[in-house]
């Protein structure tokens, strides 16, 4: 089994004043874990991430980026604005951004070609809703994702990749899908990859959960063979519990 990547996604939470509080009180909790940690912070929280994270195990990400190096996107931030800062991950289109600011398979490509020309670790999201779980149309819509929103990766660059599989019905619910649910569709995006990729490019392939992932479910979610970390959201907000979902791998 392959040591795991825990992130937190902050999403649209913490003032600058509190992720110092937030990051000082996490360095000492996870310093001994094999597991690599990130924290995905608000864009306004960046420099601080990484200007108290420097010297620890701690990685800073960001929340999206776009697709262009530069030019009138009101709005937006470049890839190369998050590198020169330091940051090294992004997360792209999650279902956040899918949902409620127009992100189609097409935008998540592009912005994850870019993060990755700029040297980025992507973290791309991919998910079900519950009604196509329950339609029976959870396999096309995670392969619709997979082969469209992957389209003109290279092999070479999927190396460079975290996807995070999340149930859009567990996200912020409380609702967590079980280890074997988790498990069975990580194993299916995985042959999908599989099929793109060949064999051996999805088995090194970080696949994570997440969903509604916490310090009380983590060690059955990480002790199942597909699933290689979680994206956490809520859970992440507290030192406590985000130490707990890292230190839940040993
Ligand atoms: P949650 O969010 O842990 O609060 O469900 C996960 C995510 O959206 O990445």
């Amino acid at each position: 089994m392959k040591n795991k990547i825990i992130a937190g996604n902050w999403k649209m939470n913490k003032t600058r004043i509190e992720a110092e509080q937030l990051i000082n009180a996490l360095i000492p909790l996870v310093k001994g874990t094999k597991n690599t940690v990130v924290i995905c912070v608000p864009f306004t929280d960046l420099c601080k991430a990484v200007k108290l994270t420097k010297g620890t195990n701690i990685h800073v990400g960001a929340q999206n980026c776009h697709w262009k190096e530069s030019g009138a996107f009101t709005g937006e931030i470049a890839p190369s604005m998050l590198t020169e800062l330091g940051v090294e991950y992004v997360v792209i289109g999650h279902s956040e951004r899918r949902t409620y600011f127009g992100e189609t398979d097409a935008t998540v490509l592009a912005r994850t070609k870019a993060a990755l020309a700029a040297g980025l670790k992507p973290i791309v999201c991919i998910g079900e809703t519950l009604e196509e779980r329950n339609s029976g149309n959870m396999e096309k819509v995670l392969q619709r994702q997979v082969r469209e929103g992957f389209k003109d990766v290279t092999e070479e660059e999927l190396a460079n990749i975290v996807v995070a599989y999340e149930p859009v019905w567990a996200i912020g619910t409380g609702v967590t899908a079980t280890d074997e649910q988790a498990n069975d569709a990580i194993a299916f995006v995985r042959s999908v990859f599989a099929d793109m990729y060949g064999k051996e490019a999805a088995e090194k392939l970080y696949i994570q959960y997440g969903g509604s992932m916490n310090d009380k479910n983590a060690e059955g979610l990480l002790n199942m063979s597909e699933i290689d970390g979680g994206l956490i959201g809520g859970a992440s907000l507290v030192a406590e519990k985000f130490a707990a979902v890292v230190n839940a791998h040993k």
